[in-house]
Formats: structure tokens, sequence, C-alpha cells
């Protein structure tokens, strides 16, 4: 059976960029389809300056936000990475087998990384190993395919480049992933700047739909979006990045596909109005089951202390033979 395995990281609410990109088809298909582990990746959100209670308080949200979507604990496995040693076991051992040179051309530690020099912030080391911590989440549980929106395709190449290299020189430990995307909506824009993506860790939240924001809220943002100032609806990314989004958030609420609607409408206030209502009918299960769920923090502990056991099973045997293959002397 196909294993997946794939992430998210408690550094910000979670937006609907990380619901159409990666939790939507998690719930809708993979977990039904597929082997499959989904993780609140804690140890990445220490990587930039960090609140420890917050990333606590966030952390347990987003696994709470994982129930209320739809995973289901009895058809995959949900865990918090810091319970799971093998991922920082095997992260060392990964970088022993990437170079610096490859690390320093990641885009998104060239983009963070400049942002807090900018800031004045110092850089952490940890934001330049990120993407090998990425690479051992996946190689430790012989992950065939990582279900990511389009900014992790970077990350997960080098995971590949990295399990190739290593099976080269010590000898077949570990399975080649690959990335998967969704067929539409694989990197949402921010509403308010449509030629940046919608992250979870911007200052400015006017461009950004929370998926705990009440539906007033959901609307309000998505009626501002900025557009152009045509008035003809066209799909066409290049040229009108503000109507490509909307088409494609749309055609990701309802199934559809963006070129198609772009024809059905002929004001721009109509196709706000109705994504509006199709993202605020999207999450008003969520929404409702989050609140139930956020009321009963034993259930969610429960599934989590449950999910990191049988996740250390999985991980520790390929853990352990890298660790022989690499050439340690076995202690356990
Ligand atoms: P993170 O936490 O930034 O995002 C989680 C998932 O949401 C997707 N995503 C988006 N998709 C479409 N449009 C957007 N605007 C958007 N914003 C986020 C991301 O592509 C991702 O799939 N490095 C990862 C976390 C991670 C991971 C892993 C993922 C750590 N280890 C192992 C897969 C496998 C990250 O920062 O995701």
């Amino acid at each position: 059976m196909t294993r997946i395995f794939s992430g998210l990281k408690p550094t910000g609410h979670l937006t609907l960029g990380n619901y159409l990109g990666a939790l939507h088809r998690w719930v809708e298909a993979d977990q039904h389809q597929a082997d499959a582990l989904f993780c609140v990746v804690d140890l990445h959100a220490l990587t930039v300056e960090h609140d420890p209670a917050r990333v606590r308080r966030l952390s347990r949200q987003a696994a709470t936000l994982m129930l209320a979507a739809g995973l289901d604990p009895a058809r995959c496995n949900l865990f918090v990475q810091s319970h799971v040693d093998e991922h920082a076991r095997l992260s060392y051992l990964l970088e022993c087998t990437a170079t610096d040179g490859e690390l320093r051309r990641m885009i998104q530690y060239k983009e963070k990384g400049a942002r807090a020099a900018a800031s004045g912030q110092s850089v952490r080391l940890s934001l330049l190993t990120y993407p090998v911590l990425m690479a051992a989440d996946i190689l430790a549980y012989g992950t065939d395919e990582v279900p990511v929106g389009e900014d992790q395709t970077q990350h997960v190449e080098l995971a590949r480049d990295l399990a190739v290299r290593f099976n080269q020189r010590y000898g077949h430990t570990f399975v080649v992933p690959k990335a998967t995307r969704p067929p539409v909506a694989a990197r949402v824009m921010d509403l308010q700047d449509p030629t940046s993506k919608m992250g979870k860790s911007h200052e400015s939240g006017a461009g950004i739909v929370y998926l705990l924001d009440d539906a007033d809220l959901v609307r309000r943002k998505i009626m501002r979006a900025v557009t152009d100032s045509g008035h003809e609806v066209e799909y066409d990314k290049e040229r009108r990045p503000g109507l490509a989004n909307l088409l494609e958030i749309l055609a990701a609420c309802i199934g559809g596909n963006p070129a198609e609607l772009a024809p059905v409408y002929t004001s721009y206030g109509a196709l706000k109005k109705d994504t509006a209502d199709a993202v605020v009918e999207l999450l008003r299960p969520l929404r409702e089951r989050h609140a139930e769920l956020a009321a009963d923090a034993g259930y969610v502990d429960a599934v989590l202390a449950q999910g990191s056991e049988r996740a250390r099973g999985t991980a520790r045997p390929r853990v352990d033979a890298a660790y022989a293959a690499i050439g340690l002397l076995p202690g356990r």
C-alpha cells in the first residue's frame, strides 16, 4: 500500500492556503487510499524567532483543526513530530549526507533569511538545515508520496536527492519519495497582494483567510480582494493574478475548473460573492467541529499519544538501519 506522509508547521494560525493546498486532500483522498501519516511538525516552528507558549498553543490548535477538518484517527496516523525522536536522530545522518551548497540554494532559506537579516534578526542555523529535518520526516517512514502545496516542491526534491545519495553510498535504506500537488489551488495567493503566497506567518491578516475566521470576516476579506481595473473575468495567472486566485479558490471549493468558471461571470462582484459563499460553506463544518473538539483537549491529547506511539514503531527500524548502514556501532 502506498505510504503517504505530510505535515503542517505551527508557526501561525492555519490558512485557506494550508487547507486547499494540503489538508483538504489529506481528508478527502489520502487517508482513504493510502497508509497515511500526518504530523504537526513542531520542531520546524523553532527555526525562526518564536514564543514558546505560542508554539505550544498553535501545535495543539493545528492538531485540533486537522481532526476538525476530518482526519480520522481510525484511518490515518496523526501525531506531533517532537514526540518521535526518530526525526531528529535521522536528521543528523542526513546532515552528513547533504552539502552546505545545496541547502543555501533553497528558495525558502533565501527568502526567510533575507527577511530576518533585513529586520536585524540573526538567522538561526536551523533555518538553513530545516529542509534536512523535513527530509528526515519523510524518509523515516518509507514514504512514497508527499502531498503538499507548490511551495514545498523544492524541499521534497532535496529529500529525493538525499535518499538516492544515501542509498548509493551506504546501501538501499530509503524509499525515494515524490511530491504530489492538488490540481488547482496548489499556490493560493494573498488576497491583498496576489503576487505573493497566502502565508500564515505574514504580518498583515487582511489578505489571509484563516480557517477559524468567522463567516462575516471571511466574506469581508474576499469581497475586498485586490483585483484589477478591468471588467472581463478571465483566467490568466500572469496578467490577472488577483482574478486567477479567486477563480482557483472557487474551483477548489466546488470541485470545478478555473478556466471553465471564468466565462460564467460577467462581473467581479458576482465572482467575489460566489467565492465568499463557497469558502464560508467549506469552512463552516470545520469551525463547528473545532469548537467541539477544542473543549475536549483530553481527546486530542489521547489521539496524539496513540499516534506517536505508532509512528515510533514505524520509523524506528528504518532509522536504526540507517545508523547501521552509515557505519555506527549498534548500541541498542
Ligand atoms: P507549511 O506549514 O508552511 O504548510 C503546510 C502545507 O500547506 C501548504 N501551503 C499552501 N498550499 C497552497 N497555497 C498556499 N498559500 C499554501 N501555504 C501553505 C504547504 O505547501 C504545505 O503542504 N515545510 C513544510 C512542513 C513540513 C512537511 C514535512 C511537509 C515539514 N516536514 C514533511 C511535508 C512533509 C511547511 O513549512 O509547510
